[in-house]
C-alpha cells in the first residue's frame, strides 16, 4: 500500500451558463430601475465554476453537462479546456439555447443571480452514462441543484455504486429532495439559505448554523459544512463541530465564492489532506476568489492560495 496514494478524479455534473454581469453602486429594490456602470459577460455555471476551481488548483477534472449549439455554448467549452478541464462529457443540446444567468453585483461586492437553465434544463440519464463512463472507485464527484433533479439523484446513485465520494452543494435551494437522495450524499455544503430550507430551521448566526449541520449529519451524511461567507463555515460530523473562520479580504466579487470553496475542499480531499486543513485550504480558495471579478476569471492558481495563506 502506498503511503502517498495518487490524487483521484474530480469530476463535476452540472451546469454552465454564460453570466451577463451588471455591476451597480447598489442592487435594486423591487420594481426600481437603477444605472449601472459596467457590464460583462463571463463563464459561470455553478458546476462549470467548481470544475474550473478543482483543475486551476492541478486537479485532474472532468465536466459533464450540456451546453445550446450556440456562441456561448462554445466559449464555454473552450474556457474549461483552457483551465484544462476534460469537456468530452460536455454535449451539444439538439436545440435551445446555453444556459444564462442575470448577475447584479454591488460595490460592497454583494449580488443577486436569476438562472435561465437553458440547456442545463436538459441534461438526463444520457448525460448520466456519459459519467459514469467516466467514474473511477475512489474518484470524488461534485454535484449541485442547477440541473434537473433525477439527473442529480441518477448520477449520486451511479457514483455512489461505483465508490466514488460524493460532495453536493444543494444550490439552488429547493424544496423537493426527497429524503432518501441524502443516503447518497457523503458530504453536503450549504450556505445559510440552503441549510435553512433543507432544515426548516432560520440559520442566521453561528449557534444555528451549527444546529442545521448537526440535524444534517443525523440524517447519515458524513460530512456537513454550512458556508457563510465571511463569517467562513461551520463543519460537522458525527463526532464533533466546528468553526473555521474566513480569512479576511477586501472583497470585490462575491459570486461563485461558494463554488471556489467546493472547487478546494474537492481537490483537498482528494490528495488525502486531513479533514481540518481541507476545510481550512477551501476557505482560503474562497477567500482568493472574492478578490477578483467573475465567476471561473476569479477561481485562483495554487500559488496564489498558498501565498494568502501565509499572510
Ligand atoms: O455560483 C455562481 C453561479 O451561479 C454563477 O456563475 C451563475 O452562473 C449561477 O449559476
Amino acid at each position: 500500500m502506498s503511503l502517498n496514494p495518487s490524487p483521484k478524479t474530480i469530476h463535476v455534473f452540472g451546469s454552465l451558463n454564460m453570466d451577463l454581469v451588471c455591476r451597480t453602486p447598489r442592487l435594486p429594490q423591487l420594481g426600481e430601475t437603477i444605472l449601472g456602470s459596467d457590464f460583462a459577460t463571463l463563464p459561470g455555471g455553478k458546476g462549470a465554476n467548481q470544475a474550473v476551481a478543482a483543475a486551476r488548483l492541478g486537479a485532474a477534472t472532468t465536466m459533464v453537462g450540456r451546453v445550446g449549439d450556440d456562441a456561448f455554448g462554445r466559449q464555454l467549452i473552450e474556457g474549461l479546456q483552457a483551465a484544462g478541464v476534460e469537456t468530452r462529457g460536455v454535449a451539444t443540446a439538439a436545440a435551445g439555447p446555453t444556459g444564462v444567468a442575470a448577475i447584479a453585483v454591488d460595490d460592497a461586492g454583494h449580488n443577486t443571480i436569476v438562472v435561465v437553465p437553458g440547456a442545463n434544463g436538459q441534461v438526463d440519464g444520457e448525460d448520466c452514462d456519459r459519467l459514469v463512463a467516466q467514474l473511477q472507485p475512489g474518484d470524488m464527484l461534485l454535484l449541485q441543484f442547477e440541473v434537473p433533479l433525477p439527473a442529480v439523484i441518477a448520477a449520486a446513485q451511479a457514483a455512489q455504486a461505483q465508490g466514488a465520494t460524493v460532495i453536493v452543494d444543494p444550490a439552488p435551494a429547493r424544496d423537493d429532495v426527497p429524503p432518501e437522495f441524502f443516503e447518497t450524499v457523503d458530504i453536503l455544503t450549504p450556505n445559510q439559505t440552503e441549510a435553512s430550507q433543507l432544515t426548516g430551521l432560520q440559520v442566521t448566526d453561528l449557534p444555528s448554523a451549527t444546529e442545521a449541520a448537526r440535524q444534517l449529519v443525523q440524517r447519515g451524511i458524513d460530512l456537513v459544512i454550512v458556508k457563510l461567507g465571511d463569517q467562513g463555515a461551520v463543519v460537522a460530523t458525527a463526532d464533533r463541530t466546528w468553526h473555521q473562520p474566513a480569512l479576511a479580504v477586501n472583497a470585490v466579487d462575491t459570486v461563485a465564492a461558494g463554488d471556489a470553496f467546493n472547487g478546494g475542499l474537492a481537490v483537498a480531499l482528494s490528495e488525502g489532506m486531513a479533514l481540518e486543513d481541507a476545510v481550512e485550504f477551501a476557505t482560503a480558495v474562497a477567500a482568493a476568489s472574492v478578490r477578483v471579478p467573475g465567476a471561473q476569471a476569479s477561481m485562483p492558481m495554487r500559488s496564489q492560495v498558498a501565498a494568502l495563506q501565509t499572510t
